[in-house]
C-alpha cells in the first residue's frame, strides 16, 4: 500500500466542496414535491428556483434558459432528439449535422443514431492538437444544416475550441449551435450570450457537485423537444419529480464555481506547467498531447512511447496515483482514445497515453510526487517491453 494518495483524475469526476456538502446535509429534509402547492412543497420549489437562478448567473443566461437534466450525457441527447422532431415536421429541409470527431461519446454516439435515421451527419477532423479548422466548418454549413454541435473544451486533452466563431458561421447557415460544456464550466469563464449558441451542456459532478443532475441551457427562442414525456415539470420540457437534494447541491456548486472561476485558472495552470516540466525533465522521449495554448488548466495528457497505459495505470494505481488513460466513459475498452487517433496520434502511442486531470484538492506536494513516482514505472516498463 502505497502512504499518499493523489486523485489526479478530476475530469472523470470531482468530489463534492465541503461547502456543497454541508448544504446539501442542511437540506437534506427538504423532502417536498417541488410541484405540490402546500408548504413542504413550495419550500421545496423555491431552493429548486433559487439553484436555477444560481445555475444561469453562472452561464450569463436567465433562469427561465435552465432545464434541469440528470447530467451532461441527458441534456447532450435532448439536443439530438429535438434536431430528429425538428427535422421531421413538415416542411422542414434541414437534414444534416455536423459535430466533430473528438466528442464525447454522448454525443458521438447520438449523432450515429440519427445518421443511422437518414440524417447526414459529418465528423469534423481536428489538426494535431485537437482543434477543428474553421474552414471544414464554413466549407460544410449551408442551407442543409440543422445543427453545429462542437464540445466546448476536450475531456482528454483539454483542447479549447473557438465556439463564438463556430457559433458565428452556424447562425449564417441558419443552423442551431450547441456545445457540450460539461468540462468547460468552472475550468474557464463561460458566458452563453458572449458564445451565441443555442444550447449548452453541463454537468454538475465535474465542478465539484453531486453526481446524476446537469442542465441544459435553451437559448429563450430555440426549439426544445422533451426526452422523457410525463408531467409538467421543466415547462413540460423534462418530465420527473424533481431531484431537491442534487438540484440544491448543483445551484451550490454554480455559486461557488462563479466566485473563483479566475483562481480556478491561475492555480490549476501552475500545477499543469509543475506537472508538465517536471516530466518532460524527468523522463526522456515523452510527447506532451492537446493545443499547447487554448488548453484546459487543468488537463495534462501525455504519450509515453514503449509503455502501455494500462499498465502504467496500474503501477500508478498501486503508487496511490489516480489518474486514467482517457474518458472515463472509455476505460475498460481495448479500442485506443478515439480523440488521440483523431489528433493523428497512431495506435501504439494513443495506447500508452494518459490523463492527468487536476482540481482544487491538488497540492504542489501531490504534483511533485507524481513526478517522482513515474519514472522509474516507465523505464521499468520500458525496458520490459523491449526484452519481447
Ligand atoms: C465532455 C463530456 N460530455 C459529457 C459527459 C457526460 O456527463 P454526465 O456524466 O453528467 O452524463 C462527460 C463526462 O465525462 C464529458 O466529459
Amino acid at each position: 500500500m502505497a502512504d499518499r494518495k493523489v486523485y489526479i483524475d478530476y475530469n472523470a469526476t470531482t468530489p463534492l466542496d465541503p461547502e456543497v456538502k454541508a448544504a446539501m446535509i442542511e437540506d437534506f429534509d427538504i423532502f417536498g414535491n417541488a410541484s405540490s402547492m402546500h408548504g413542504s412543497g413550495r419550500l421545496a420549489h423555491d431552493r429548486v428556483e433559487e439553484a436555477r437562478a444560481a445555475v444561469a448567473r453562472l452561464l450569463g443566461a436567465s433562469p427561465a434558459e435552465i432545464i434541469f437534466t440528470s447530467g451532461g450525457s441527458e441534456s447532450n441527447n435532448t439536443v439530438f432528439q429535438t434536431m430528429r422532431s425538428l427535422a421531421s415536421a413538415p416542411g422542414s429541409s434541414r437534414t444534416e449535422i455536423i459535430t466533430t470527431a473528438v466528442e464525447h461519446p454522448c454525443v458521438l454516439n447520438s449523432a450515429s443514431y440519427l445518421e443511422s435515421l437518414g440524417f447526414t451527419v459529418h465528423f469534423l477532423p481536428v489538426d494535431e492538437y485537437g482543434k477543428i479548422k474553421m474552414d471544414d466548418l464554413q466549407g460544410l454549413a449551408g442551407e442543409k444544416t440543422l445543427l453545429v454541435s462542437v464540445m466546448m473544451a476536450n475531456n482528454e486533452i483539454g483542447t479549447i475550441q473557438d465556439i463564438a466563431g463556430i457559433a458565428a458561421i452556424a447562425k449564417k447557415a441558419g443552423a442551431y449551435t450547441h456545445t457540450d460544456a460539461v468540462q468547460a464550466v468552472g475550468k474557464i469563464p463561460v458566458d452563453v450570450r458572449a458564445l451565441g449558441v443555442d444550447y449548452l451542456t453541463m454537468s454538475a459532478h465535474k465542478i465539484y457537485g453531486p453526481k446524476g443532475i446537469g442542465a441544459l441551457f435553451v437559448r429563450g427562442k430555440a426549439p426544445l423537444f422533451p426526452l422523457i414525456h410525463g408531467g409538467h415539470q421543466e415547462d413540460g420540457l423534462r418530465a420527473g419529480t424533481y431531484n431537491n437534494i442534487g438540484i440544491l447541491g448543483f445551484g451550490k456548486a454554480a455559486e461557488l464555481a462563479r466566485g473563483r472561476v479566475e483562481a480556478y485558472g491561475s492555480r490549476l495552470s501552475a500545477l499543469r506547467t509543475r506537472l508538465r516540466d517536471g516530466l518532460l525533465g524527468a523522463i526522456p522521449n515523452i510527447k506532451i498531447n492537446g493545443h499547447p495554448r487554448d488548453v484546459l488548466p487543468n488537463t495534462l495528457n501525455v504519450s509515453f512511447p514503449g509503455a502501455e497505459g494500462e499498465s502504467i495505470l496500474l503501477s500508478m494505481d498501486i503508487m496511490g496515483i489516480e489518474a486514467s488513460t482517457g474518458s472515463a466513459c472509455a476505460s475498460g475498452s481495448l479500442e485506443p482514445s478515439h480523440v488521440l487517433m483523431a489528433t493523428g496520434v497512431g495506435p501504439e502511442l494513443a495506447h500508452g497515453s494518459i490523463r492527468f486531470s487536476m482540481g482544487w484538492g491538488t497540492s504542489e506536494e501531490d504534483v511533485d510526487y507524481v513526478v517522482k513516482t513515474v519514472p522509474p514505472i516507465i523505464a521499468r516498463l520500458r525496458a520490459m517491453s523491449t526484452l519481447v
